[in-house]
């Protein structure tokens, strides 16, 4: 069996200060990785901060002879991922790992979302990770060695009631990571994404008697390995929870074709649409341009 270890390896964990974040810094520590425990240590909805929370974290790292430092720049602006990236290389000199964990939630349905709402929710969701990952990157390109795991959620792959801000920011990871595999490719960058299910302060009131088989550490040996090196996929999305582990993906249909250059009207498209919805024999596209391609195929004939 493959050992997995983060000997001189340098992870950025943000959100660490607790519930998933932590489990992820705890596990890459014991495991030999110099690890950045980032948190702003607010509350759930992202008032408030508390430098405390990601200090303690790094308190428990070291108490088990781990190397850590801690954090507590919000994610959430370019400054504050830039700081947070800073603080990996002034301590550690390198980053190898990027974790993108840090989030909030600010619940309501659509016709009750305040935009401040969803402002705050993308802000720490999708920027935070844009800003963290790409000084992140930049770094990681030069060293020709990444990996990115980003956090988003089956409220967005498949939508939750109530939830529009953060299902729309937690789709938008899957597009960041995405885009990121590929950019990152010749670099031997990898990025993917990890769909958790875990008992944490964020959901303890939403899972009922599920809780006590949703331990965030069920979540944690899948994160662990998709930031190592013996990962070798990349631009996949993974979910996690209650010891289940298993891949999500958006697939392409072979759909129906209506030859080359006849124009259909609304009318083909309903008589067409059980084919045009039929699920068997789908694909899984590695890029906007391997779609493209298959459509050049059948245009081709
Ligand atoms: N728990 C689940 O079942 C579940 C499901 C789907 C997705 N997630 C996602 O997993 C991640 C971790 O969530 P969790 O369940 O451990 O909840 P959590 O609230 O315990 O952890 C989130 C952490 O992010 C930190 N944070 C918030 N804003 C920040 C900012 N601007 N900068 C830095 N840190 C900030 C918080 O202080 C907190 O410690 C989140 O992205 C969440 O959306 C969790």
């Amino acid at each position: 069996m493959t050992v997995i270890s983060f000997h001189d390896r340098v992870a950025i964990v943000t959100g660490a200060g607790g519930g998933l974040g932590r489990t992820y810094a705890l596990d890459l520590a014991a495991r030999g990785a110099q690890v950045v425990v980032n948190d702003l240590g607010g509350a759930k909805d992202g008032t408030g901060g508390d430098a405390s929370a990601a200090r303690r974290v790094v308190e428990e790292i070291e108490a088990e002879g781990g190397s850590a430092v801690a954090s507590h720049d919000s994610v959430s602006t370019p400054e504050g991922g830039q700081a947070i990236v800073d603080a990996a290389l002034h301590a550690f000199g390198r980053v190898d790992i990027v974790i993108n964990n840090a989030g909030i939630l600010r619940d309501r349905t659509l016709a009750k979302l305040e935009p401040q709402d969803l402002e705050a929710v993308l802000a720490v969701h999708l920027k935070g990770a844009f800003y963290v990952s790409r000084p992140a990157f930049r770094v990681m390109r030069e060293n020709g060695y990444g990996r990115f795991v980003f956090t988003s959620s089956n409220a967005g792959v498949f939508g939750n009631f109530g939830q529009s801000n953060y299902g729309a920011a937690k789709m938008g990871l899957v597009g960041l990571s995405n885009v990121l595999a590929l950019e990152g490719a010749k670099a031997n960058i990898k990025s993917n994404v990890i769909c958790p299910m875990a008992r944490t302060r964020m959901t303890e009131e939403l899972l009922g008697p599920l809780a006590s088989s949703l331990d965030p550490e069920c979540v944690t040996p899948m994160v662990v390995y998709l930031a190592s090196e013996a990962c070798e996929y990349t631009h996949e999305v993974f979910s996690a929870g209650g010891n289940r582990y298993a891949r999500m993906f958006i697939g392409l249909a072979p759909g129906w074709f209506a030859g080359k250059g006849s124009p259909v009207t609304a009318e083909d498209i309903a008589a067409h649409i059980d084919q045009i919805r039929d699920q068997k024999g789908y694909v899984v596209p590695g890029s906007a341009l391997d779609e493209i391609a298959g459509l050049v195929a059948q245009l081709r004939g």
